[in-house]
């Protein structure tokens, strides 16, 4: 961190006492300097702060942001944007803004995908705590975990763990640039759920700055909260600083393939067969599949991770779906931290460096919303899915089994509720390329995801909270919905820990300052 590239405490102590940031909100000639004194005087330190009309700012902004869709110029912005050097800086960011009414919200790896981490539109000025500065990553081979900062990304982790071990793994996202912060404190799907369960199933300790800018670690947390911020989202409850994870065991070398269908290879009647076997199959096989449309042209593809040899894998696919017709010249033996790499389309032969990339690949605006499925759907209905996708431009639609591990965690093991009887996850996306576009995607999403209705999980039907969607309920931008408006969401994405949540949240946070549209309420008769 340069301080030539911010604006430091000390230089805005000197230039400046009253700032308009007109131009980035409606609430003109907000008071810094009490708060910057604050700051100033709690961390003894110089923290990096980026006002509006700074040009690093405008960079910092857009490098954090990961959906588009809220860079336009009409999205709320930050009013400040501060990136603390050092846990001390966190807890006087938390512990100035409760004293001078200005809102926090933290990003880590900014892919929140409704941009909670990076806009709001409260009356208040708002504050984007950055931890990009929180990226180390400690490995522990002899006691098989590591201690991960809040803005490490999965690929960072992936590629630290194979650095120190080919047979250590940890069971998360598919995705390498996402945070760990966000990521694990929603739960944390990926291709090794099958066989460990979620990230934040393999948690075992966390450091955390509550609403008092105390650091808790689980002891002094206590049980309820270290629970809660496994899966419940901790933008609720305080500000992750970092976890300590479990790290698995995987063998040195795994198996992967891609196959491809298109209509006329039947890939309809294949995807409808796939929901009665990939559930079912041995833990160390994740098969997912995804629909999408690439270059005008639909298609359905089958990929698969397998932990072992492609000998087994064969004899495997034979035996549960040889309507697939796996062959030997489909299977790709490599390293596990390669098919990391492969599962999110890079590059996985080469350098591994593209794990380290924080922006790897170019970044659309999309929409995105989820589903759990209890029995199979009809072939109709993914007819019809098939059918829908040929009304956008680039629809990603992956169905991801359950099963395994995942059926054998209780529902209220963390607040992930998910658990045995939901076979698969939906996933859907839709992405664009023109800003004129997105009021047609978003309206396709919405007509979709209410025609699937019928099929998947009902009373309530499941969401998954990293997937946040703002179309679930009614939500209220400074997250003061009452307990029964904050029900209508809750309970799709925590079905019975939803009330739990509450408590948790009423004793932990009872001023409601960690808030946002979809944080957990306060309420005291719970
Ligand atoms: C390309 C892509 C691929 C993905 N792949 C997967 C996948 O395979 N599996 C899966 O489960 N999910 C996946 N996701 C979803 C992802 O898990 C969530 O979007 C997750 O919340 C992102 O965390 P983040 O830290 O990157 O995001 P952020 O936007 O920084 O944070 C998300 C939310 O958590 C809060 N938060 C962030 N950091 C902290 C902290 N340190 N303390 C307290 N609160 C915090 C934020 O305020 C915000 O509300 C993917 C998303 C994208 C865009
Ligand atoms: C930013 O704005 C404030 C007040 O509007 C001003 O005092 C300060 O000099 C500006 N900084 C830059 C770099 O323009
Ligand atoms: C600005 O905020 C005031 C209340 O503080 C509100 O009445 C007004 O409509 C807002 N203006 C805009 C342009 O949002
Ligand atoms: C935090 O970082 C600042 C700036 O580098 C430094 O002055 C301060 O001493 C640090 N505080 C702690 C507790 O390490
Ligand atoms: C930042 O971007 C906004 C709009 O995108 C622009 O109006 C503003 O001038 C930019 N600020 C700086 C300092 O470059
Ligand atoms: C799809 O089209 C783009 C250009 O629009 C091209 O670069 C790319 O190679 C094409 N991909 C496939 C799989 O045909
Ligand atoms: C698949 O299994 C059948 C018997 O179930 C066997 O006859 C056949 O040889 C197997 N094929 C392969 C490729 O293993
Ligand atoms: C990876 O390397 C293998 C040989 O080692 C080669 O057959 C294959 O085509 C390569 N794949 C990619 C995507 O580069």
């Amino acid at each position: 961190m340069s301080t030539t590239s911010s604006i430091t405490l000390f230089q805005i102590l000197v230039c400046m006492f009253f700032v308009t940031t007109s131009a980035y909100s409606n609430s003109s000639n907000i008071h810094y300097e009490a708060f910057f004194n604050c700051l100033s005087k709690t961390s003894h330190s110089h923290i990096p702060i980026y006002l509006p009309n700074t040009s690093s700012y405008n960079s910092t902004l857009i490098s954090s942001m990961v959906n588009p869709r809220f860079s336009t110029p009409k999205a709320s912005k930050p009013h400040l944007i501060i990136k603390p050097l050092n846990e001390s800086q966190v807890q006087a960011v938390v512990i100035c803004s409760r004293k001078h009414k200005f809102q926090v919200r933290t990003l880590s790896g900014g892919h929140d995908y409704e941009g909670l981490s990076y806009t709001s539109n409260q009356k208040l000025p708002f504050v984007m705590l950055d931890l990009i500065n929180f990226h180390s990553i400690k490995i522990d081979i002899k006691h098989e975990t590591a201690w991960v900062q809040a803005a490490a990304t999965l690929g960072q982790l992936y590629y630290n763990i194979a650095k120190k071990s080919p047979v250590h793994a940890f069971p998360a996202g598919l995705g390498p640039p996402v945070g760990v912060g966000g990521h694990i404190s929603g739960g944390g799907y990926g291709a090794l759920m099958r066989k460990y369960g979620l990230a934040a199933d393999n948690v075992i300790d966390a450091r955390i700055v509550d609403v008092n800018g105390k650091i808790l670690n689980r002891k002094s947390m206590g049980k309820d909260l270290f629970w809660a911020i496994r899966g419940g989202g901790a933008a609720s409850f305080g500000v992750v600083l970092s976890w300590k994870i479990k790290l698995v065991r995987i063998p040195p070398t795994v198996t992967v393939f891609t196959v491809t269908k298109s209509f006329e290879q039947g890939a309809i009647p294949l995807l409808h067969k796939w929901q009665y076997i990939a559930h079912k199959l041995p833990k160390e096989l994740a098969l997912l599949t995804w629909l999408r449309k690439l270059n005008s042209t639909r298609e359905v593809s089958f990929i698969a991770l397998f932990l072992g040899k492609s000998n087994q894998l064969l004899q495997i696919m034979n035996e549960s779906f040889p309507e697939l017709g796996i062959k030997r010249e489909d299977c790709i033996e490599m390293k596990w931290v390669q098919a990391t790499l492969y599962f999110f389309q890079l590059p996985y032969n080469g350098s591994l460096s593209s794990l380290l990339d924080r922006n790897p690949t170019r970044r659309y605006p999309f929409k995105s919303v989820s589903d759990y499925v209890t029995k199979p759907i009809p072939e109709s209905a993914l007819q019809e899915m098939w059918r829908r996708a040929s009304e956008v431009d680039l629809p990603y639609i992956a169905f991801i089994p359950h099963g395994g591990r995942m059926s054998e965690i209780s529902e209220s093991e963390i607040p992930y509720p998910h658990r045995e009887g939901k076979s698969f996850f939906i996933s859907y996306e839709v992405d664009w390329i023109k800003e004129g576009d997105s009021t047609k995607n978003i309206e396709w999403m919405r007509s979709l995801y209410k025609y699937m209705a019928p099929y998947v999980s009902k009373n309530p039907r499941g969401a998954y909270i990293n997937y946040r969607d703002l179309d679930l309920g009614q939500n209220r931008i400074d997250g003061s919905a009452s307990y029964e408006e904050a029900k209508v969401w809750g309970v799709k994405y925590f079905n019975g820990n939803f009330d739990r949540l509450v408590k948790v949240k009423s004793k932990v946070d009872p001023s409601n300052f960690f808030n946002n549209e979809q944080t957990i309420p306060v309420h005291a008769h719970i």
